[in-house]
């Protein structure tokens, strides 16, 4: 028995009776209705609203959720600010702050299998990968930031000789965090927990396809002890409550993870207060492999690059560069990895790859593919209509938002194919001559989220990394994720890094004082 929102909801064990062919694997979960977050408390929304999320596996509504608007934003605006201004965060000592953040981390641990159903069940996405990467990671943020806490110094400056001049680091205030949908939970707490470890109050928006996470993580920080008002969910939707977010004057700074065109959004909104920005947008990221690299593996992370959370990934690989001597080798091992990544019932636990998130990312995925064939692209793998293993998604008679491995070979750089973020599991071949082509191709981009580049020539592969303009480069890997490693975008992919101390250029700020001696 857990509890979500205050109510109590059940996730059964699997029944004894033989289930039918086509129905689901993995847990009955009966949500309740589901309210905001606020102050320490769960509150209907102001207007009443509720809107619906939807299981995307199945198309089916799993629980209605309390819709934040304006009025609700304000109430959580200014209870973060009260929080901050006059509550025990802010001033607590820096190493009880740390416990806290740990105890946080500790019932993320502990209802680790319930937190990863809940994302599978929003999102679509494997419940492997939920249990392995989503729920283990934001524990990790917690865990990490915590150790932050009492590390979080000042400095003396040798400015004058009849002065002791030296800084303070200090939260900024209160933290507006936008979320997008794609790993609603750990990028969550990739923005909650160096945001209170620094001793600022957040109010987080989630995304509005995916809020089921976010509320139970509220609920977590509740029973660690985190101060009432420190953390306030509200979800609703972007142009609403995320904008009212941006534009409210009470909140000092605003994290925000999603597209580009949301970012530009939000710039604008923020401009009425000039508040401080973080962005970590989209990504076109270049997969380069060059003729001597190891091809098993290289072909191996390749499909690890594009097909890993169905492409819903902003540092996905979705720009394969090859170069044009090992194109045929290469392309037959590609396709050979390829044509194993099957979608699957996401709680299967064999399922490596789920159902895309929503209708409108699964129209926009299809109409992508018709993109690419009219530019002219070879479709080598075509994913729309997959097989399913039970012929339809299951335990439903609708059909989810499954699309399948899906492969272009014969991609021009400029390509809409190559240029525009899909977001889904849709991979651009692009073959290349040399060195100093591919780099050129790869940095023509808006975006410069993330690179790799395969070879076995130790100065080709620095050199490479040196010359793409991306804020991450892996070398003969792809996808390596760690909290002490920062991760931001050059260009249009975002603004800052988040990870390591970094991640405090954001969530600080500095005080200078001087003393007359
Ligand atoms: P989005 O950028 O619209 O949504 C992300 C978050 O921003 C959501 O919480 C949303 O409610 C909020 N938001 C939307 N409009 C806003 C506004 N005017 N002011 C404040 N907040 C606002 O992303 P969306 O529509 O869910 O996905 C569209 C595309 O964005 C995807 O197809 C994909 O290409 C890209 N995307 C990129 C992500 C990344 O990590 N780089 C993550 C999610 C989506
Ligand atoms: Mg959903």
């Amino acid at each position: 028995m857990s509890k979500v929102a205050g109510l109590k909801f059940k996730m059964k064990p699997e029944k004894k009776e033989a289930p039918a062919a086509n129905a689901r694997k993995g847990p009955d979960i009966r949500l309740p209705h589901l309210k905001l977050w606020i102050g320490g408390k769960w509150k209907e929304a102001v207007h009443g609203r509720t809107f619906k999320t939807i299981d995307p596996a199945t198309g089916e509504v799993i629980t209605r959720v309390a819709e934040g608007t304006e009025e609700d934003i304000d109430l959580a605006a200014r209870r973060a600010r009260k929080a901050f201004d006059s509550g025990p965060w802010p001033k607590m000592k820096a190493s009880e702050r740390a416990r806290i953040l740990h105890r946080i981390a500790a019932l993320i641990r502990e209802n680790y299998e319930e937190l990863a159903s809940l994302e599978t069940l929003d999102t679509g996405k494997p419940i492997q990968n939920s249990r392995r990467i989503d729920v283990p990671s934001s524990a990790e943020a917690f865990e990490y930031y915590a150790g932050w806490c009492d590390k979080l110094t000042g400095e003396t400056l040798p400015a004058h000789p009849e002065f002791f001049s030296y800084t303070l680091r200090e939260p900024l205030g209160v933290i507006g965090a936008i979320t997008p949908w794609n790993f609603p939970l750990s990028i969550a707490a990739q923005k909650i927990a160096p945001a209170l470890a620094a001793g600022n109050t957040v109010v987080l928006k989630p995304a509005e396809q995916t809020p089921l996470s976010a509320l139970r993580l509220a609920e977590i920080t509740e029973e660690a002890g985190l101060p009432a008002g420190v953390l306030n969910v509200v979800p609703g939707f972007g142009p609403v409550a995320g904008a009212a977010l941006v534009r409210h004057p009470e909140v000092d700074a605003v994290s925000f993870t999603g597209e580009y065109l949301t970012g530009r959004e939000i710039m604008k909104n923020a401009a009425l207060t000039l508040k401080k920005l973080s962005f970590e947008l989209g990504g076109k990221s270049a997969n380069i492999i060059f003729a001597d690299a190891d091809m098993d593996n290289a072909a191996r992370f390749a499909c690890d690059g594009i097909f890993f959370n169905q492409g819903e990934v902003c540092c996905a690989g979705s720009r394969l560069f090859v170069e044009e001597k090992i194109k045929k080798n290469f392309t037959a091992r590609l396709l050979q990895c390829a044509q194993k990544w099957r979608p699957g019932d996401p709680f299967d636990p064999a399922t490596e790859m789920g159902a895309l998130v929503s209708q409108e990312q699964f129209d926009k995925v299809l109409k992508y593919i018709e993109i690419g064939r009219q530019e002219g692209a070879k479709l080598l793998l075509d994913g729309r209509n997959p097989k399913m293993p039970q012929g339809k998604a299951p335990g439903t008679k609708s059909k989810g938002f499954f699309i399948g491995p899906t492969v272009f070979s014969g991609v021009l750089p400029q390509m809409r194919l190559a240029q525009e973020e899909i977001f889904g599991p849709v991979l651009s071949q692009i073959a290349f001559g040399d060195f100093e082509e591919v780099i050129r191709n790869a940095n023509q981009t808006i975006y410069g989220l993330a690179a790799a580049v395969w070879t076995k020539d130790i100065q080709k592969a620095h050199r490479a990394a040196r010359a793409l303009k991306a804020g991450t480069v892996w070398i003969n890997g792809y996808g390596n994720f760690d909290h002490a490693v920062p991760f931001g975008g050059y260009k249009m992919s975002g603004n800052t890094r988040e990870g390591g101390i970094h991640t405090f250029d954001f969530y600080t700020q500095i005080k200078s004082v001087w003393v007359r001696l």
